[in-house]
């Protein structure tokens, strides 16, 4: 565990889950454990897709990027069945990490009676609290609401840098801990992933030929301190450069090299699922009337919705402002508790004839026969004349896995070498310029 912060909106996700179950399980009359919980995974997931693609991804890209990687929730879209949703190296090895130079040395909780910070190294592996008390994640959630994160830049938190999983507080001074950046430039080297100058190509950015060609989008300043830690242009690694290029654009956080790659990468999460909520072809069942409501709800409704919190500014993920940002009130918001989620009318449930004790099992892991099993509740969700849910993908791997016959197919053939190169198809970029 990194951050306790992370676990706090963990657990605001987990929350909402478990609110839209117990809506459901109101609605929809039924103790069906497997549809009431595939049913909130469901809207949970079109939610944080709505969230992602409408509030974090304009504010980390801007407009301009927005529109060029084809990202905005406008209209209908369409699976494309060519387009690799997979993670790209490059991505988690270095773009994504972009977040770290946002982070704060102290981090800012509110407490109903007082405002305090927390030391980032004090908060590693549950060093601060390890169990002694029981932790609101109401005042860490209002801290994060009502406290700026760094800019993206070359710039980090001396408590990533110097005390990284740190056994003591640094407050005692001789303590030392990790180095986060040194780390993700070494995980970038174990990875094999191509240095920057490759990714400003395949970015088609100008490629930089030598140290007395300064790339336009990096200042000055900083271009220096690569020309005095590296030999050959060819040489400097993706994350240091990338990370220090200046924004695109005012709206915008991140640099050229950075937006290409995070751009390239939600486009193929877009467009390569299946399942994804704006494609509407796909997915259109019973829970159809609440997955629209989803699509109109923000994280600071989540927030207000799971929590004690009582007024939370309009975009969660930016600072407050009087004008641009306003603090509203929660219950003035239009939360769906008060409407139905699910149209009752066009779904039939059977419910299961069994000991209640053993509806904690997901039915997605009992035998596969138990699909066949007239009484199985799966079975009347998996009904073609019941045109409602239709079977996540998850049974299916799940059926095949606990098939006798199956068998590992590396288990069948020789292993053959792996490359930790860079996969950087062709399939990629033709998405984008069809
Ligand atoms: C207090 C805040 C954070 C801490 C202490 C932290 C720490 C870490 C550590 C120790 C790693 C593993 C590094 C390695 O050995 O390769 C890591 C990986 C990573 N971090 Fe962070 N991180 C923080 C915040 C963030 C944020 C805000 C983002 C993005 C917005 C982020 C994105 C990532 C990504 C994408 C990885 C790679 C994950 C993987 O491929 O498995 N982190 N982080």
């Amino acid at each position: 565990m990194s951050s306790l912060f992370f676990t706090s909106i963990h657990v605001l996700f987990l929350r909402e889950h478990n609110r839209l179950a117990n809506q459901l399980q109101k609605e929809l009359n039924t103790e069906n454990d497997e549809l009431l919980y595939q049913s909130a995974r469901k809207l949970v997931i079109i939610e944080m897709q709505n969230i992602v693609y409408k509030e974090f991804l304009p504010t980390l890209l801007g407009r301009r990027f927005m529109e060029k990687y084809k990202l905005d929730l406008v209209g209908a879209s369409k699976y494309n069945p060519n387009a690799n949703p997979s993670v790209l190296n490059s991505f988690a090895t270095a773009a994504f990490r972009f977040g770290h130079s946002m982070i704060n040395s102290l981090f800012k909780v509110i407490f109903t009676n007082q405002e305090i910070f927390w030391r980032l190294s004090d908060l590693f592996n549950g060093k601060k609290f390890n169990g002694k008390h029981m932790l609101d994640i109401e005042p860490m959630i209002l801290g994060l609401l009502n406290q700026k994160a760094q800019k993206v830049d070359g710039s980090f938190a001396n408590e990533l840098k110097n005390h990284l999983f740190t056994e003591h507080s640094p407050k005692q001074q001789t303590h030392f801990g990790g180095d986060l950046v040194a780390r993700n430039i070494q995980r970038g080297r174990d990875h094999g992933i191509p240095d920057y100058n490759t990714f400003r190509k395949i970015c088609s950015l100008q490629p930089i030929t030598s140290f007395n060609q300064k790339p336009i989008e990096m200042s000055r300043e900083m271009w220096r301190r690569f020309q005095s830690l590296y030999k050959r242009v060819d040489d400097i690694d993706l994350y240091p450069a990338a990370i220090a290029e200046n924004p695109v654009d005012s709206d915008a956080l991140l640099g050229p090299t950075f937006s290409c790659l995070i751009g390239l990468q939600f486009h193929n999460l877009k467009y390569g699922d299946r399942f994804f909520f704006t494609h509407r072809n796909t997915n259109l069942n019973y829970l159809k009337k609440s997955m629209l409501e989803m699509e109109e709800r923000t994280l600071s409704d989540v927030i207000c919705d799971n929590t004690y919190i009582e007024k939370v500014q309009e975009k969660a993920l930016e600072t407050p402002n009087p004008v641009t940002n306003p603090i509203k009130a929660c219950r003035i918001r239009n939360a769906p508790s008060q409407t139905s989620l699910a149209d009752i009318t066009n779904i039939k449930i059977k419910e299961p004839h069994q000991n209640p004790e053993l509806q904690r099992v997901p039915k997605s892991l009992d035998s596969p026969d138990a699909l066949f099993d007239p009484s199985s509740p799966l079975r009347a969700i998996q009904d073609p004349t019941v045109n409602t849910f239709q079977t996540p993908s998850i049974f299916e791997a799940f059926r095949k896995l606990q098939n006798r016959n199956f068998q590992r197919s590396s288990n069948k053939s020789g292993s053959k070498p792996i490359k930790f190169l860079e996969r950087f198809d062709q399939a990629d970029a033709i998405i984008l310029n069809p």
